[in-house]
């Protein structure tokens, strides 16, 4: 089944966090923060099997990711600080929506840097992402999907009030096997509840960096 496009922001601005599409000129962050941390992130993360990478092989992972975007294929942004000013900061870390072959899904994924870990922010990403997927893309369920060992993960979503299914029906990676995952989802039940319910919602921002709009 061909998956609809969903209006994902180019940029999602919370209280500490710019995540947004990667650009071109990212590609020299992007290099520094995944070679530093590739044992950090070598037992769940798949795709670290492909580092490292030349400055070109991410500039042009940077384009492919983008694409799919604009296909409706994936959504790959990452997170930047977000000074008290506004201002961007530096790269801490991976997230965004992957499209699920159920159309009315989206799955948050997620890393952060090991120097960043401990402080919130993949949390403050994910109520957000949460609150825009159910809100703004089209999307009537975001799940968040780990492996059943990958503890700090799971505790993401159990923070942010999302219910757990054990045998999620998706494949997860931990330590270069395949597993039956864990999947926790939320509705927009979901947004009636705490924390939810009093997530800030962030600013929205489209490609030209225009404001958009909530919904009423
Ligand atoms: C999984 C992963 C993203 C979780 O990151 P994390 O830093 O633990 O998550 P958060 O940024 O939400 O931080 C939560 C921690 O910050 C603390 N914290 C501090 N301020 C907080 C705030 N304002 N809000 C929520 N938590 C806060 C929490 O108490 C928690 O601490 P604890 O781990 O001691 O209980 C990270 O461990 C990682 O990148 N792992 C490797 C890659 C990976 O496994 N990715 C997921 C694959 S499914």
């Amino acid at each position: 089944m061909r998956a609809p496009a969903y209006a994902i922001p180019h940029r999602i601005e919370t209280e500490r966090l710019i995540i947004r599409r990667y650009v071109e000129a990212d590609a020299e962050q992007l290099a520094a923060v995944t070679t530093r941390n590739v044992e950090h992130l070598r037992r769940y993360m798949e795709w670290i099997r492909f580092e490292p990478q030349s400055i070109e092989q991410r500039r042009a992972w940077i384009a492919e990711v983008n694409a799919k975007a604009d296909a409706g294929e994936d959504y790959t942004l990452g997170m930047f600080l977000r000074g008290g000013d506004g201002s961007e900061g530096e790269f801490v870390g991976g997230t965004g929506f992957h499209v699920r072959s159920r159309p009315e899904r989206l799955a948050i994924g997620y890393w952060i840097s090991s120097e960043h870990e401990g402080r919130g922010l993949v949390t403050e990403a994910s109520a957000a992402l949460t609150v825009v997927g159910l809100t703004v893309t089209g999307a009537t369920v975001v799940d968040i999907s780990h492996a059943p060992s990958n503890e700090r993960s799971a505790a993401v979503p159990a923070r942010l009030g999302f219910e757990r299914q054990d045998d999620g029906g998706e494949e997860c990676f931990d330590g270069g096997c395949h597993e039956q995952s864990v999947t926790w989802f939320a509705t927009w039940d979901s947004l009636q509840s705490e924390p939810l319910a009093s997530t800030p919602r962030p600013r929205l921002l489209d490609e030209a960096g225009a404001v958009l709009q909530w919904p009423a």
